[in-house]
């Protein structure tokens, strides 16, 4: 892809720069384990409990093909693919983040039902319509600007009776200072919506809404474990990062920890049907 014609929504390459540019290292997959309780391939504030939570709703199998949209280095998607026998395509702007999720395909023998393509999910996709059972996007809808067009994409892309699961983590429910949300949109373009935005615009874009649950525990915890499982590292990962993106990192984190845990902003998962 041409990189001048990545949209604005393109999420700055600082901290993804360093997460992905190490992402198979040990001390990085350490700092992962201790943060996530699990290191599943995880680059945002989902576990492996919580996935299997989602699962229960995707109603996944083998034969069916799920598009992972904002897939990072691909952990996410290969675990749903390994648990449920799907077929996986997963897309993300990040070349590094997208070669990453090809190389952990292979190693873990998915590479004939996992499949990664860089794509700007800003954008129209690649995809005919109606080529998706089900469509999930883990904490990454947030960098992309216009919500309303991107769900209206992903209903196109969808089958008749095909689900949508999304999360919001910045989900704005109460008050928050300009400082705070420079720090939290630190990495890139962020759009942060009120709640109730993100149901009507399901509603809006024809889809069932199913479920809207809030995660907001979840995030202020991953944010606490993963900040001190990076302090106890301090000195490889300011080596590795340098000390602006580390110190970033860390000051990102509390930030994330201490608006979520005080409920200011919040996380929220979403589970949509497209009508038969
Ligand atoms: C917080 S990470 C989540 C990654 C993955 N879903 C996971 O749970 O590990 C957000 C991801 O969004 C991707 N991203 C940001 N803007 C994007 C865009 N316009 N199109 C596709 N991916 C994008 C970033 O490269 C990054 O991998």
């Amino acid at each position: 892809m041409d990189r001048t014609s990545k949209s604005k929504s393109h999420a700055g390459r600082g901290q993804y720069d360093a997460a992905y540019g190490n992402f198979q290292t040990k001390l990085y997959e350490q700092i992962r384990s201790e943060a996530f309780g699990g290191d599943i391939g995880q680059n945002s504030w989902h576990t492996a409990d919580e996935q299997d939570s989602f699962l229960s709703w995707l109603a996944l199998s083998p034969g069916k093909t799920l598009l992972d949209v904002a897939c990072g280095a691909g952990g996410p998607g290969l675990r749903m693919a390994a648990k449920t026998g799907c077929s996986v395509v997963g897309i993300d702007v990040h070349e590094q983040a997208v070669s990453t999720a090809r190389s952990l395909a292979a190693q873990r023998g998915l590479s004939p039902r996992a499949e990664f393509q860089v794509a700007d999910a800003a954008e129209r996709l690649p995809f005919s319509d109606a080529a998706f059972d089900a469509i999930t996007c883990i904490d990454s809808i947030n960098h992309l600007s216009d919500r309303r067009q991107v769900i209206a994409e992903w209903a196109r892309l969808l089958k008749p009776g095909g689900r949508m699961l999304f999360t919001d983590p910045i989900t704005v429910t109460g008050p928050l200072t300009n400082a705070e949300i420079s720090i939290r949109s630190s990495a890139g373009s962020y759009l942060f919506v009120p709640l109730g935005y993100d149901e009507r615009t399901i509603v809006q874009c024809g889809l069932h809404l199913l479920v809207s649950e809030d995660l907001t525990r979840n995030m202020a915890e991953v944010a606490e474990r993963r900040k001190a499982a990076r302090a106890a590292r301090e000195s490889a990962l300011r080596e590795i990062e340098g000390d602006q993106t580390y110190e970033g990192q860390q000051e990102f984190l509390e930030v994330a920890a201490r608006i979520a845990k005080e409920g200011r902003l919040s996380r929220f998962v979403y589970l949509a049907e497209k009508l038969r």
